[in-house]
């Protein structure tokens, strides 16, 4: 799913090659049997502890891998690695620390991430043996999934293109399952369907922002869902924009010489007339501050000021690929926000698609004006059974949370538990933040019906910006907020996120829509 574009750049008309995916080894399942040579991967329990076909291998060895754990003083801590060359009969050995034992899908994607990371560039294809982990039904499955997600790359700009021969190394991961045949299934289908919604994802975050214009967006989605069945794309421009009265989300554009664009991807795999679920994502696709302009330290970043819109589409994508008995739709409010002599002021007063009046007293809290048309016009559009507003939304979030954990903000007790929950399974983790009478307040305006901030301390600042896109939830609407600033971009690097783009919220939106297609 990797888009080729060419860009003309001033008058020059140079073209700049996309990075070339990279990182595309064949992935493959096989019955498991005992691994008596070859390269291999293998996990070590608490204090070295083989077991299973790990075992096997130490005696095909005659003892002289378990002697080596010895002596490398290796505890098994979890995602411990340690690569032997020539150990017994084996050309290469990596050992992965699993701890006192696997338990859940996530730790199996950990698993493979490091079973890819540890072999790149081997001579030959690795054989991984997979531990057990919990319940998990199919543990290969998922480990080979994470393999592929903890080798994302964008590649770099401008290299020289890698033909598509050459991209993809010779040498396969080779997942060892006693249920071969439905590992390999499960991650032809399902498996597949994950990575392509957040490859899509990672991908539209990773784009620097002097290609990324709201129109490209726009075309990226279309292109992408080109030919899909049961999808249907929608694109709003500037125009439409405006005669149906989005005043915040042009507002918020009209600084760019880029305009905004509302996207729509439906998609209907559930019954006919049943009501969708609807993912609003913020779509800035960079985010100067406008007129209150940001300091420059890390501005780069916000680049990826639409990663909530991102994972809304490569939430979709996912549930398309999979063929989910679920009707979902995904809603983009896309906007570019710079500062300009036609850019909205502080103090200016916009008018919303619903009506609602908005001081502006701060240009940089611009996610909640777009999200505010954005969320109004879904509801118009499809009546959802459920919306999710999902945003990188305030810099509060990140001093609250940190980067382990997306703010979740509901007034709904089920909703929150279900979504804590479909957080855990698949590793997007979620922690509730309130939202308050008094936070409510706090957005009052004096000369319109709200204002985009609070008075300095007045409220907290993740939840005043969740109060006030609840202005815009409509009473029947059963409603979800999700601040994902600290969870979008990853400055460290984890093993089945690399550094960069996460593409945060397709795991979480793909999970969530199971709940929905198991009722
Ligand atoms: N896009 C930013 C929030 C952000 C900060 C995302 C850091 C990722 C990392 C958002 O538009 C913003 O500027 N928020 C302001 C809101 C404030 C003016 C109320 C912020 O958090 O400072
Ligand atoms: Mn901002
Ligand atoms: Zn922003």
């Amino acid at each position: 799913m990797r888009f080729k574009i060419s860009l003309a750049v001033s008058a020059l008309a140079l073209s700049l090659a996309m990075p070339a995916f990279a990182d595309l080894r064949p992935i493959d399942f096989e019955k498991a049997s005992r691994p008596a040579k070859g390269f291999v991967v293998l996990p070590v329990g608490k204090d070295g502890a083989l077991t299973g076909l790990a075992k096997d291998a130490d005696k095909a060895s005659n003892g002289a891998l378990s002697k080596a754990l010895g002596l490398a003083k290796f505890t098994g801590e979890t995602g411990q690695t340690l690569t032997l060359y020539d150990a017994g009969p084996f050309d290469a050995v990596l050992f992965i620390g699993t701890g006192e034992g696997l338990q859940t899908a996530t730790d199996l994607r950990d698993y493979g991430a490091h079973a890819a990371s540890g072999t790149k560039g081997w001579a030959e294809s690795a054989k991984v043996v997979v531990p057990d982990a919990g319940d998990v039904a199919l543990d290969a499955t998922e480990a080979a999934i994470g393999a592929r997600l903890g080798s994302y790359t964008f590649g770099k700009w401008g290299a020289a293109e890698i033909d598509d021969a050459d991209a993809a190394a010779p040498q396969a991961l080779i997942f060892l399952s006693p249920k071969a045949a439905n590992a390999e299934a499960a991650f032809q289908k399902d498996g597949e369907a994950v990575l392509a919604g957040v490859t899509f994802a990672r991908d539209l975050i990773s784009t620097p922002s002097n290609i990324k214009t709201p129109e490209w967006f726009a075309q990226q989605v279309q292109g992408a869902f080109a030919g899909m069945p049961r999808v249907t794309v929608t694109v709003l421009d500037e125009k439409q924009i405006e005669d149906l009265g989005m005043g915040a989300l042009y507002g918020t554009g009209q600084g760019s010489t880029r305009p905004p664009r509302l996207v729509a991807i439906e998609y209907k795999g559930g019954k006919d007339g049943d009501a969708p679920i609807a993912f609003v994502g913020k779509g800035i696709t960079f985010d100067t501050g406008g007129i209150s302009i940001k300091p420059n330290d890390g501005m780069w970043r916000m680049r990826s000021d639409m990663s909530g819109a991102a994972g809304s589409a490569g939430a979709i994508l996912t549930l398309a690929r999979r063929e989910a008995k679920v009707n979902a739709v995904a809603v983009l409010a896309l906007a570019e926000n710079m500062p300009d002599g036609n850019a909205i002021r502080p103090g200016d007063v916009l008018t919303s698609m619903s009506g609602k009046t908005i001081e502006v007293l701060n240009t940089d809290a611009e996610g909640r004006l777009v999200l505010a048309d954005g969320l109004w016009w879904a509801q118009e559009t499809y009546k959802p059974k459920l919306a999710v507003t999902i945003a990188t939304l305030t810099g509060a979030v990140v001093g609250a949370l940190g980067r382990e954990h997306a703010g979740l903000f509901t007034q709904d007790e089920r909703l929150a538990a279900d979504f804590l929950k479909a957080g855990d399974a698949v590793g997007e983790k979620l922690w509730r933040l309130p939202v308050t009478e008094a936070t409510a307040e706090s957005i009052k305006s004096d000369i319109a019906d709200v204002k985009n901030i609070a008075e300095s301390g007045a409220a907290p600042g993740a939840s005043a910006g969740a109060a006030f896109i609840m202005e815009w939830v409509q009473p029947e609407t059963p409603f979800v907020h999700l601040d994902i600033a600290g969870m979008a971009w990853e400055n460290a690097g984890r093993p089945t996120e690399p550094k960069g783009a996460v593409g945060f919220g397709v795991r979480l939106f793909d999970e969530i829509a199971r709940q929905y297609e198991a009722n």
